[in-house]
């Protein structure tokens, strides 16, 4: 059983309309919400919660409608992105609260509160309140008070974007970690696509108030459904090429850019469409490559463990990324070729093509 699942929900606001959404969350899934601000990510976690009613459509917990069900009847454990811990309480306090609540021993509070200080490192903290606390301190502790709790499922709406970018990977992973542990269930926000790609099971990308794409982080990377999801996922971004599909069919044309669609199936033949290559598909062209394609480089980006050279290609700004360091800044220059089995092609209205 699901879970989680929302069926045809849609919440209209004057300005903005969410859903239909449909979803569903496993049983100890780790699911992530990938998407832009905006685009309407921390209203589902809402619905989830209860704190948002749909207009239409329905939201399941555990399976059983949650029409009549009271916020706290559903048992699910929410860490909000404007967290709101209890000013006049100690960290320790914050974390315990929903056990205390409970009546829950307080040798069992004892016990739980060290398993979840160990992971948030929040050891040192614990005596101190919120107003003595940092952001990144303020945001664990809002975190083991989720984490604390025998939620049926936790929602994290953005959960650790005020950490700074070391304790970030740290904690995504310790998350991870506890998630699997415990065989909770996730659903965790955030529009930083590294952090839910690297953890999720599967991720859902949302986009102006619809699920775009649900699937696992590498077929969302990989096959993109549509020109939008494209767009969002994937760092640089992927370098796209407005431009027409010959009228036979058998290739896509965009300027001096031409490349073979073989083994792509209903090729809208003569129509415009666009291609998409990832900046790590695109190689320098070896002596006796056919389909080569001339770039001037503009810049270079040394990453240490990569490099992003920027340049022109057909009078448009590409990016391409290259593992490693170039030993000299000629060393992409000339000419370059697009790895053909990861072409990526989408028709006038922005649907992926399929390859065979
Ligand atoms: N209570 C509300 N009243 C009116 N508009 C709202 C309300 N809550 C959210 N919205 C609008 O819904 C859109 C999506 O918001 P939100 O779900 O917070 O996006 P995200 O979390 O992806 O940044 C925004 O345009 C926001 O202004
Ligand atoms: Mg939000």
């Amino acid at each position: 059983m699901n879970a989680i699942s929302i069926q045809g929900a849609i919440k209209k606001y004057p300005k903005f309309t969410l859903g239909p959404i449909d979803l569903s969350v496993e049983r100890g899934e780790l699911f992530g919400i990938l998407g832009p601000p905006s685009a309407g990510k921390t209203s589902i976690l809402k619905l989830i919660l209860g704190l948002v009613k749909p207009d239409r459509g329905k939201v399941l917990i555990g399976g059983a409608n949650s029409d009549e069900m009271e916020v706290a009847e559903r048992q699910i454990s929410m860490v909000f992105q404007n967290l709101a811990l209890f000013p006049h309480m100690s960290g320790r306090e914050n974390i315990a609260f929903p056990l205390t609540e409970r009546g829950v021993s307080s040798k069992e509070i004892a016990a739980r509160l060290d398993a979840v200080s160990d992971v948030l490192h929040v050891g040192h903290i614990l005596h101190k309140n919120p107003a003595q606390m940092s952001g990144g301190e303020r945001q664990r502790i809002a975190l083991g008070r989720a984490l604390i709790a025998d939620s049926r499922a936790i929602l994290l709406d953005e959960p650790i974007a005020a950490l700074d970018a070391r304790l970030r990977e740290e904690m995504r992973v310790e998350l991870k970690r506890l998630q699997r542990t415990n065989n909770q269930t996730f659903v965790y926000v955030s529009h930083d696509e590294e952090e839910v790609m690297a953890i999720a099971d599967r991720v859902a990308v949302v986009i102006d108030g619809r699920v775009a794409q649900v699937g696992a982080p590498d077929d969302v990377y990989n096959k993109p459904n549509s020109l939008s999801v494209a767009q969002v996922i994937g760092s640089p971004p992927m370098n796209l090429f407005q431009g027409r599909f010959s009228a036979d069919g058998r290739h896509f044309e965009c300027g001096d850019i031409v490349v073979a669609v073989a083994g792509i199936r209903d090729v809208p033949a003569g129509e415009q469409g666009t291609l998409g290559i990832r900046p790590e598909d695109i190689h320098r062209a070896g002596d006796h490559a056919t389909r080569r394609f001339r770039i001037s480089v503009n810049s270079i980006e040394p990453l240490g463990g990569y490099t992003i050279v920027n340049a022109t290609l057909g009078g448009q700004l590409i990016k391409i990324r290259v593992s490693g360091q170039l030993d000299g800044p000629d060393d992409h220059g000339g000419s370059v070729v697009f790895d053909e089995r990861r072409l990526h092609l989408f028709d006038s209205e922005g649907d992926r093509l399929g390859m065979e």
